[in-house]
């Protein structure tokens, strides 16, 4: 198994390379790849820990080899918002940086699963799309926004507000990676009740959350270690799946519904990416409001995502 990590020298690629660095399979690669000049050194760092994983580190012109063989690769790499930022800011220069990345991934591995991080990821899955499918090796099983980070965040909320134990509490969380179009699905918590106010709250505070770190970290980025957490556990599932175990994650996959394009639904993964969509099941009332509010947001995010490849 070898996992690549584009922007690794960042804020989340060096937490996320940490804990792939401590819980891929013995035997794995993991290839590290930025243009920022220390990656090299955050390999060598990384490569001291005592696991049978084996790091590299790779420079700006040496991407090729840090993408070839690769069975995963997963993009950090671009600008983080700071306050007052919206994640549709960062479309002018994380736009090309994806597209970038994607080429290079279609000419060196182009059978390989890609994680998109890099925000706005209701656009930059769309451009990844559509630079693969301009490249002729597009899979669309293959082909994965990373949402876990709304999983964990509405998981550790929930649990906190209903003094749950976080372990046992599960919350699917459908739509897209911004503002409204993060959609959780508080009816279908088991065995937890809440009032309308809480719904209410705890849905704000979900899609909420980025711009609550943005504002903490006061213009020192996004979040990173969360992040890092959330795609490792994502990455971690791929691995599994690909190993053959039964795993379903929340992710932002192309589904061709009457929603959207591309939507998060809960996707049980398989040795060659998306095994099979699952169904999100029946919303509330005030889901269903909400999801329908949101939906022309969400394909407008898509359709800039397709017309900056296109034309
Ligand atoms: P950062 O600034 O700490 O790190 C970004 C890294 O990307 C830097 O090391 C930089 O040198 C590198 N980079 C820039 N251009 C590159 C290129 N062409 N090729 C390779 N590497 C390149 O930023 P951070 O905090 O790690 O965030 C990265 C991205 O992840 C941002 O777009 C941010 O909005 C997004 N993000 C996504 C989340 C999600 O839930 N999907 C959550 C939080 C952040």
């Amino acid at each position: 198994m070898k996992v690549a990590v584009l922007g690794a020298a960042g804020g989340i690629g060096q937490a996320l390379s940490l804990l792939l660095k401590t819980q891929l399979p013995a035997g794995s690669a993991l290839a590290l790849y930025d243009v920022a000049p220390v990656v090299p050194g955050v390999a060598v760092d990384l490569s001291h820990i005592p696991t049978d994983v084996k790091v590299s580190g790779h420079g700006k012109d040496d991407l090729a080899d840090a993408l070839q063989g690769a069975n995963i690769v997963l993009i950090p790499a671009g600008v983080p918002r700071k306050p007052g930022m919206d994640r549709s800011d960062l479309f002018n220069i994380n736009a090309g940086i994806v597209k970038n990345l994607i080429e290079a991934i279609a000419d060196n591995c182009p059978d390989a699963c890609i994680g998109i991080i890099t925000n706005p990821v209701n656009t930059t899955v769309a451009i990844a799309a559509e630079t693969l499918k301009a490249k002729g090796v597009y899979n669309k099983n293959k082909l994965f926004g990373v949402t876990t980070l709304d999983v964990i965040r509405a998981e550790t909320f929930v649990a906190e507000a209903k003094g749950l134990n976080v372990a046992s509490v599960h919350v699917p969380v459908i739509g897209g990676h911004s503002g409204t179009t993060i959609l959780p699905l508080l009816s279908q918590v088991e065995g937890v009740e809440f009032s309308d106010e809480e719904v209410a709250s705890l849905t704000h505070r979900i899609q909420n959350a980025g711009t609550e770190v943005v504002e903490a970290k006061a213009g020192g980025g996004s979040a990173t270690l969360s992040m890092g957490q959330a795609a490792a556990r994502f990455c971690l599932s791929l691995v599994a799946a690909m190993r053959g175990d039964n795993v379903v994650e929340y992710t932002y996959v192309q589904v061709d519904s009457d929603d959207a394009v591309f939507f998060a639904h809960p996707v049980r993964l398989g040795a060659n990416g998306v095994e099979e969509i699952l169904p999100y099941g029946k919303l509330s009332a005030y889901e269903q409001k909400a999801k329908e509010d949101m939906l022309g947001g969400l394909r407008g995010d898509i359709q800039m995502g397709v017309d900056f490849v296109n034309g």
